[in-house]
């Protein structure tokens, strides 16, 4: 089949050649017998016109093209939408006052010589020509092959191949090698269920689909790979929300001889190089980096979008403490904490009932209340304000500048971020306030390495238990677990974590001794892990990683409001695949061979 130009490529300097061009007619207009089509295929659309005539192409499948199309008088009055059809036409300038500038293709048109129809179509379920979204999600995944021809998909797909190329190639130059690691696997710890599979050799016995490649890629550096990365995919049965898939993708990596200075740099310069190839996004390198300490203090959360660096939120603990505002000496003597949020310049936006507005959006959020002042030149205005002190208002006022507005609230840290954000949200949108940049990118660094489990009496890893504690904090160890930083590094961009990794525990005896800590007797750690310690006992080198969430970096990059949307083959929040319908029972012989009944209620009554 003759193919010379994608649709979407054709320009004015195409004018006078012939092309053969194939792909699915999008929309079929008649204009009193001159009959235009619009013609796609990935790259995009070309218009086709038919000018007279009373030839009739026929739908034959692959049969040749009646004698009157090879005439060039061709009339395609069978079309249908979604036909898939290849022509032989010339190209052509619109006539003056039918250009259309919206259209890259809108300078030329095709004038058909030869149609062939290679096959015919059903009416599809939804306008595929349309850019926006006039399906619903369920009628979408049900059809998703339908819904990767309309233009925004295809483009998510596009620019997905992009970056993932740019990564390929920035990692090949730095030296790292593309490994693959097992997908029938030994459950990992990365803090989800695992999705297992029946093995036939071992009746009983499952393999884990890997939550992530960790252990793998440690092996790797045990190994001398030295430097490794893989595009990996990754299993998690965890709840689904719209930035998680029980199967995603990671561009995971690796590296030995590396502190955590070196992993941070080089992923900065992978992001920057790729988002730009992909994109036409550079980020500005190097990113902010902030304390999990300073950024639990200042935003109540370990990932706050730093888009709008005017909205500051503080701890105002200090300044109320001994205050006779009875709600919030009550709030601190009962161990909450105080925040507030300013919204910077927005006096003239701060009318009584946006205010009052404000209130009932964070009640409604649970909190109890929420304390507004007005800062205005030497006054402050609140209906709070007549229960300050004289040192209290000089140091609220001090807190932010004149024009700004100061919202307050006393609720515990993870209501108060909830509520903190929303207000933030709303505020951006009462005032239009553009952002300081599109994509801000922050490392958060120095978490906790553990975390205490009362119900269970132990210690747990916050991030995964092969995670190396700070250097300085080693002697912790035995005093004050609570206290040990870890080396890990999380990567934020506008409130989502795009990225997390660490500097692992190369020498058998942290790693034992960390695996104490959590509560896992010799007995436990050595069944699950021994093969991974032992490893280590053989010249294990120091090293570190990290990975990164492809499908959430590129719904990020395209604005996307789920992953799904980035995603050929997405699960519904459900799990499923409307598309193929799995999951699906299987045969009892299936079962059988396997060693396994099959509860049909199953864990829905279980815990
Ligand atoms: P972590 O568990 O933080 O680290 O995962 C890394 C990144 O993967 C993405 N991600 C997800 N994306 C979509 N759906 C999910 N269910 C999902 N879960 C995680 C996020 C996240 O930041 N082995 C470590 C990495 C390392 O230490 O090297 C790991 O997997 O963007």
């Amino acid at each position: 089949m003759k193919r010379t130009h994608n649709c979407g490529g054709l320009r004015a300097s195409h004018i006078g050649q012939t092309v053969h061009l194939a792909g699915w007619v999008q929309t079929v207009r008649d204009h009193g017998g001159v009959l235009f089509v619009d013609l796609r295929d990935r790259s995009g659309i070309a218009q086709i016109v038919f000018r007279g005539g009373k030839a009739t192409a026929q739908a034959s499948g692959r049969s040749s093209v009646p004698e009157a199309l090879r005439s060039g008088t061709a009339q395609a009055g069978q079309l249908g939408l979604e036909y898939v059809i290849s022509i032989e036409g010339l190209v052509q300038a619109r006539p003056q006052g039918t250009k259309n500038p919206d259209m890259a293709t809108g300078d030329i048109e095709v004038e058909i010589s030869r149609l062939e129809i290679l096959n015919a179509a059903q009416p599809p379920p939804f306008p595929v020509a349309s850019k926006g979204i006039e399906a619903s999600e369920e009628i979408r995944l049900k059809y998703r092959y339908l819904d990767l021809r309309r233009q925004n998909m295809t483009r998510a797909m596009k620019a997905r191949h992009d970056f993932l190329q740019a990564v390929r190639t920035f990692f090949d130059r730095e030296g790292f090698w593309e490994i693959e690691t097992p997908i029938l696997a030994k459950s990992t710890p990365e803090g989800a269920r695992d999705f297992l599979v029946p093995c036939r050799q071992a009746p009983g016995s499952f393999y884990a689909l890997p939550q992530s490649p960790q252990i793998f890629k440690q092996m790797l550096m045990v190994s001398g790979m030295e430097k490794y990365y893989q595009i990996a995919r990754c299993f998690r049965d965890e709840d689904l929300r719209a930035d998680r898939q029980p199967e995603f993708t990671q561009i995971d990596v690796e590296m030995s001889f590396a502190g955590q200075q070196d992993v941070i740099g080089l992923m900065e310069r992978m992001l920057a190089e790729s988002l730009e190839k992909a994109f036409g996004v550079r980020p500005g390198i190097p990113f902010k980096r902030l304390s999990y300490e300073q950024i639990m203090e200042r935003y109540q959360s370990d990932k706050p979008d730093l888009r709008w660096p005017g909205y500051e939120r503080r701890r105002l603990d200090d300044i109320f403490r001994g205050t006779g505002f009875k709600v919030f000496a009550e709030a601190l003597a009962g161990g909450k904490p105080i925040y507030s949020l300013t919204v910077p310049q927005a006096l003239a936006a701060a009318s009584r009932s946006r205010l009052d507005e404000s209130v009932a959006l964070v009640m409604s959020l649970g909190a109890k209340g929420l304390v507004w002042l007005k800062l205005s030149d030497g006054a402050m205005e609140s209906p709070a304000a007549k229960f300050f002190s004289d040192a209290e208002k000089q140091a609220l006022a001090a807190s932010a500048a004149k024009g700004d507005v100061l919202f307050i609230c006393a609720e515990e840290a993870p209501l108060a971020e909830k509520a903190l954000t929303a207000l933030q949200k709303r505020w951006i949108e009462i005032t239009s306030q553009p952002p300081a940049a599109d994509y801000v990118f922050c490392w958060v660094f120095g978490f906790p390495l553990l975390e205490y489990k009362p119900e269970e009496k132990r210690w747990d890893a916050t991030h995964n238990p092969f995670t190396a504690p700070v250097q300085e904090d080693m002697a912790l160890l035995d005093t004050d677990p609570a206290k040990i930083r870890s080396q890990q590094y999380d990567l934020i961009m506008n409130g989502v974590e795009l990225g997390g990794g660490s500097i692992r525990n190369h020498q058998r005896s942290v790693q034992e001794k960390l695996f104490s800590l959590m509560g896992y007797s010799k007995e436990i750690y050595l069944d699950r892990f021994g093969w991974m310690l032992e490893a280590l006992d053989y010249g294990a080198p120091p090293h570190g990683g990290i990975a990164f969430g492809v499908d959430r970096i590129i719904a990020m990059m395209l604005g996307a409001d789920s992953i799904r949307e980035v995603i050929a083959f997405p699960k519904t929040q459900k799990g499923t695949c409307l598309f193929s319908g799995a999951p699906t029972p299987v045969e009892a012989k299936q079962l059988k061979e396997l060693g396994i009944k099959a509860d049909q209620k199953g864990a829905q009554g279980a815990g």
